[in-house]
C-alpha cells in the first residue's frame, strides 16, 4: 500500500517537474521580454465575410444554386483559367451543375488540352473530351512563376479547402482589392511597410501583398442568364463554384446527416419500447 502511493506520488512529482520544466522559461520571456511586435501589416488584415444574403450552401440546410454554379463556371473559365488550373475537376463533371452530356461534350471541346500526334508521337494541343481534366495554363512551374512576377497561381480545385473559412475567403480575396486606408498606412509605412511593385495590396490575402492582379471588373463578362457582372456578383459566383470543385457532395452529406439523425433518433425509440416490453412481466422486488 505505501509502496503505491509513494510510486503515485514520485510519478506526479516527476510529471510536475517536466510541465514546469517546459513552461516557466516561456513564461517568464513572455514577461521580462521585449513585447512581440506584430509586423506591420497586421493593422491591415481582414477576415473573411460572407456576401450580402449569404451563400445558398452555407449552414446545415443549404442548398447549390445551380444557376450561380454555372456563372461561376463562366467566371472561371474567361478570366482565372488564364492562370490557374483545376486539376482534380474533369470536364464530366460539369453534368452535375445541370449540363446535358451533350452540352458537357460540346463545352470539354472548347478547350484544349496536351496530346500526342496519334501518327508522329509528337506532343500537341487537342480539344478536349469529357473524361480529360482541366488542364493546367502552363507547361510547368517554371513557366508559371516566370509570368507572375515569380509567384507560381496555384492550383483552384481544393482551395476552398485550403484556406479558413474558405467560400467567404475567395469571395472577400477577389472582390477586396481597395486602396490602403490612408491613416493605418502612414502608421504602417514608418515601420517599414510597402506594397513593392508588381505587388497588389489586398487586406484578405495573408500578408496583404499578393502577386494576382486585380482580375474582376464590372462587366469583365457576360453573363449568359443576363445576371448584372458587377465585381461582386462575378466574386460570389466564382466563390460558390469553387467550393463545388473542391467538395461536389457537400449538400449529399448534409442532407445524408439528416437522414442519419432521424434513423438514430427512431431506433432510439424502438430500443426504448423493446426495453419496455421485455421488463413489462417482471415485477419489482420493493413492495
Ligand atoms: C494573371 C494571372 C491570374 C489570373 C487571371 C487569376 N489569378 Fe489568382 N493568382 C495568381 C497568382 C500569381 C497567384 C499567387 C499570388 C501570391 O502568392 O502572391 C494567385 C493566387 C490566387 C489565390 C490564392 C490566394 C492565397 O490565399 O494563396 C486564389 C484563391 C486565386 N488566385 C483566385 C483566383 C480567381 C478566383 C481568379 C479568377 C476570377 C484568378 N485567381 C485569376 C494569378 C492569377
Amino acid at each position: 500500500m505505501t509502496i503505491r502511493l509513494a510510486g503515485i506520488l514520485v510519478g506526479i512529482g516527476i510529471t510536475a517537474v517536466l510541465v514546469l520544466w517546459s513552461m516557466v522559461p516561456g513564461v517568464i520571456n513572455l514577461v521580462s521580454g521585449p513585447p512581440v511586435e506584430k509586423p506591420a501589416y497586421y493593422a491591415f488584415k481582414e477576415k473573411p465575410h460572407a456576401p450580402e444574403g449569404g451563400f445558398s450552401f452555407a449552414g446545415p440546410v443549404g442548398k447549390w444554386d445551380y444557376a450561380q454554379l454555372q456563372r461561376g463556371y463562366s467566371v472561371y473559365k474567361q478570366v482565372c483559367s488564364a492562370c490557374h488550373g483545376l486539376k482534380f475537376v474533369a470536364f464530366r463533371n460539369l453534368e452535375e451543375l445541370g449540363y446535358s452530356e451533350e452540352q458537357v461534350r460540346a463545352e470539354a471541346a472548347t478547350w484544349n488540352v496536351p496530346g500526342i500526334d496519334p501518327n508522329t508521337g509528337e506532343a500537341v494541343m487537342r480539344p478536349a473530351l469529357p473524361t480529360d481534366y482541366f488542364p493546367n495554363p502552363y507547361p510547368n512551374n517554371v513557366a508559371a512563376a516566370a509570368a507572375n512576377n515569380n509567384a507560381i497561381p496555384p492550383d483552384l480545385s481544393l482551395m476552398t479547402k485550403a484556406r479558413k473559412d474558405g467560400s467567404n475567403y475567395v469571395y472577400s480575396l477577389m472582390s477586396g482589392y481597395v486602396d490602403p486606408d490612408p491613416e493605418k498606412l502612414a502608421a504602417a509605412q514608418e515601420k517599414g511597410f510597402e506594397t513593392p511593385t508588381g505587388l497588389y495590396f489586398n487586406p484578405w490575402f495573408a500578408n496583404v501583398n499578393l502577386a494576382m492582379p486585380p482580375q474582376l471588373y464590372e462587366g469583365s463578362i457576360t453573363y449568359d442568364d443576363g445576371t448584372d457582372a458587377t465585381v461582386d456578383q462575378m466574386a460570389q459566383d466564382v466563390a460558390a463554384f469553387l467550393t463545388w470543385t473542391a467538395e461536389p457532395s457537400m449538400i449529399k452529406r448534409k442532407q445524408t446527416g439528416w437522414a442519419v439523425i432521424l434513423f438514430l433518433l427512431f431506433a432510439t425509440g424502438l430500443a426504448y419500447m423493446s426495453y419496455k416490453q421485455i421488463w413489462a412481466g417482471m415485477k419489482s422486488k420493493k413492495k
